[in-house]
C-alpha cells in the first residue's frame, strides 16, 4: 500500500498545558514516528477560535468551548508523516475521555471533569481539507510556503 506524506494541525489545549502534559503528548507523537515541523505556544484570539470551530457554531457547547480554549495558553503544532491525520486521531482517542480507549492520549490522561464542555487535552484535524484550513489559522506565516 502506498500513501503520501501529510500534515495535520495538533493543538495541546489549555488543560494539557495547565497539567504539565506538553512533554508527554509530544513524546507520544514522536515515539509513533511522526515529525513536529512547526511549534508555538500562545493564547488564542476569539477570531481564531470562531474560525477554527466554525462547524460547531450554534451547538450548546460552542460558547463554553470558546471560553475553555481561551482559559490559558495552548501549544499548536504542524505534525507530518504518512497518514498522520488518521494516525494522530487514533493516538488521541475518542472525543469523550471516559470512553476513550486505554493507550490513547485521552484514554490514559484525561477524564470527565464535570465541566460544561469536554476537556480532552488535544485537537487533531479530521481531514486534509480541515488540516490545510486549520494550519493557516494558527500559522498564518506559512501561507504560500506549504
Ligand atoms: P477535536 O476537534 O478537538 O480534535 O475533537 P473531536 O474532533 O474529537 O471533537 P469535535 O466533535 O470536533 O468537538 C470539538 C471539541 O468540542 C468539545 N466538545 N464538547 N458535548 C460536549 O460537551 C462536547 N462535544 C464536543 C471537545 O473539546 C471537542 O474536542
Ligand atoms: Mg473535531
Amino acid at each position: 500500500m502506498t500513501s503520501q506524506k501529510e500534515q495535520t494541525l495538533v493543538l495541546i489545549k489549555p488543560d494539557g498545558v495547565r497539567r504539565g502534559l506538553i512533554g508527554e503528548i509530544i513524546r507520544r507523537i514522536e515515539a509513533k514516528g511522526y515529525v513536529v515541523e512547526n511549534l508555538k505556544m500562545s493564547l488564542v484570539s476569539i477570531n481564531q477560535l470562531k474560525n477554527h470551530y466554525q462547524e460547531h457554531e450554534g451547538k450548546p457547547f460552542f460558547e463554553p468551548l470558546l471560553e475553555f480554549m481561551q482559559s490559558g495558553p495552548i501549544v499548536a503544532m504542524v505534525v507530518s508523516g504518512n497518514r498522520v491525520i488518521e494516525g494522530f486521531r487514533s493516538l488521541a482517542g475518542a472525543t469523550e475521555p471516559t470512553s476513550a480507549a486505554p493507550g490513547t492520549i485521552r484514554g490514559d490522561l484525561a477524564r470527565d471533569q464535570g465541566t460544561k464542555v469536554v476537556q480532552n487535552l488535544v485537537h487533531g484535524s479530521d481531514s486534509s481539507e480541515s488540516a490545510q484550513r486549520e494550519i493557516l489559522i494558527f500559522f498564518p506565516e506559512l501561507q504560500g510556503v506549504k
